[in-house]
């Protein structure tokens, strides 16, 4: 088959960077099938939504760009729709996918990515295929894999979450926490190394419960310590972290490994005891707080950012005024702020006292603001500093600029000759705002 002749697809990725990185698997596989990516939805044959269930939002996202592909397969029936991901996971939206939806050709689930080819044969040769497995049965090792950049990658290290949250659907569609074998990771990671990758994101719901389930067992800080000693690696980073798994040997790997960056995700949710107990999180605000000072004290300059849920069922003005308190005391530098969404068969969907969409729609805008003036005061901080920045590429929104980023992940813009991509360099801050620092090399 000449290149202009393969079929092309064209994947859309609606969830977290565990789905982002399950869909560069999918374009793997798909390549390895004679398929070639494309960057127009319209100009392709294989159609494919990576959905996601965490809240609604990203489900009603899935049947807003459904309403677009019927129209292109009308006018070409040949067009190949497919739906996989964390959604399809949940029985009520498969059936509903399968019966509403009949020009979704392909339905495949979290736990067999692998077996895309021969589904896809299969819908090729005219047959509706669904199959979703309820549990992963084995771990594929090797997979082809499309990477989105070429300087850094994803890696898992962890699949699935046993923590349970009661607010939370991803252990029900992920499965329990599974990690791999550490000899994987590191041969995935020297691999990448010799490709030219220079900085991997370690990733799982809950990356420092890797290694509880292995035979024998190993810890979080053991593996980063391992992957700290591979030659031509620069920067190690991870997420997701579970407070409750923080432990005194993750916080010195934090401080003491060279490569590990200075950043961590450390997802709060709430500021109210009586709600994180609710919550099953396992902590209490005070622990919390006494966590991130411990953290703050061994990482100097340690950037920190979080998830924050608001409106959780029960939520009074009060355990909202303690997250705010909790957020002004850490001075985060950036929070992922969420409106509570019910997930059916979670038990916080169960819950009394559910709290009116007006009352969460106030709440999270004030949450919004305040988090803004501290993301701003955080990134002011820089200005006149000198800081490491990794080169990643040109910025999205102006070719003539580099963008670049710290190791503390701020996102860095500035002027320079493009062979300055691939490469650390020095740069001075000039000038800050929320979500972008703007520097200018420093030449000695
Ligand atoms: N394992 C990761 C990511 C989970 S999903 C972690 O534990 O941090 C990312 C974020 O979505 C969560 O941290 C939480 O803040 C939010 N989230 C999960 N379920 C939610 C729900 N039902 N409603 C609103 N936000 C939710
Ligand atoms: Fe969901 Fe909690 Fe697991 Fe994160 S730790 S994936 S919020 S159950
Ligand atoms: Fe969404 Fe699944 Fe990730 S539910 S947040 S895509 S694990």
């Amino acid at each position: 088959m000449n290149k202009t002749a393969a079929p092309g697809f064209f994947i859309t990725t609606l969830g977290c960077q565990m789905n982002e990185h399950d869909s560069e698997k999918i374009a793997g596989l798909l390549e390895a099938s004679g398929y070639v990516e494309v960057s127009e939805m319209a100009e392709a044959k294989f159609i494919l939504f990576n959905t996601c269930c965490v809240r609604e939002n990203p489900e009603n996202k899935l049947y807003g760009r459904l309403g677009e592909v019927k129209r292109l397969k009308e006018t070409d029936p040949g067009i190949i729709v497919a739906v996989c991901g964390c959604m399809v996971q949940q029985a009520v939206e498969r059936e509903k996918l399968e019966q509403a939806y009949p020009y979704v050709d392909l339905i495949f689930g979290t736990h067999n990515i692998h077996r895309l080819p021969e589904l896809l044969s299969r819908v090729e040769a005219g047959e509706r295929v669904i199959e979703v497995w309820d549990e992963a049965k084995e771990e594929v090792e090797g997979l082809p894999t499309k990477r989105a950049h070429n300087l850094k990658a994803w890696v898992n290290i962890t699949y699935g979450c046993d923590n349970f949250c009661s607010y939370c659907i991803v252990p029900y569609v992920r499965g329990r926490c599974r990690s791999r074998q550490a000899d994987q990771i590191l041969s995935e990671i020297k691999d990448l190394v010799s490709q030219g990758f220079r900085e991997v994101t370690l990733l799982g719901q809950n990356v420092n419960a890797f290694g509880k389930d292995l035979t024998p067992p190993m810890d979080f800080a053991d593996l980063l310590a391992e992957v700290n000693k591979i030659d031509g690696l620069w920067r190690i980073r991870f997420t997701t972290s579970h407070p409750r798994d923080v432990n005194e040997k993750m916080i010195a790997a934090l401080a003491e490994l060279d490569k590990v960056c200075e950043h961590l995700h450390l997802p709060l949710q709430s500021g109210s005891t009586a709600i994180l107990r609710r919550m099953n999180r396992g902590y209490t605000a005070d622990e919390y707080l006494r966590l991130v000072e411990k953290i703050k004290a061994a990482v100097p300059g340690i950037s920190l950012t979080t998830d924050i849920i608001v409106g959780f069922p029960g939520e009074t003005d009060e355990d909202f005024a303690d997250t705010m308190r909790v957020v002004k005391e850490v001075q985060y530098d950036s929070a992922f702020t969420f409106v509570y969404s019910p997930r059916v068969g979670t038990p916080a969907a169960k819950m009394q006292d559910q709290v009116p969409e007006e009352v969460k729609r106030e709440r999270i805008m004030h949450l919004v603001e305040v988090q803004k003036e501290i993301s701003t005061k955080a990134n002011q901080d820089y200005v006149g500093r000198i800081v490491e920045v990794l080169v990643e590429g040109p910025s999205k929104t102006d070719a003539q600029v580099l963008a670049s980023r710290t190791r503390t992940n701020k996102l860095v813009h500035f002027t320079g000759p493009t062979d300055l991509i691939g490469n650390l360099v020095e740069v001075k801050i000039i000038e800050a705002t929320p979500w972008t620092l703007y520097g200018e090399v420093v030449t000695r």
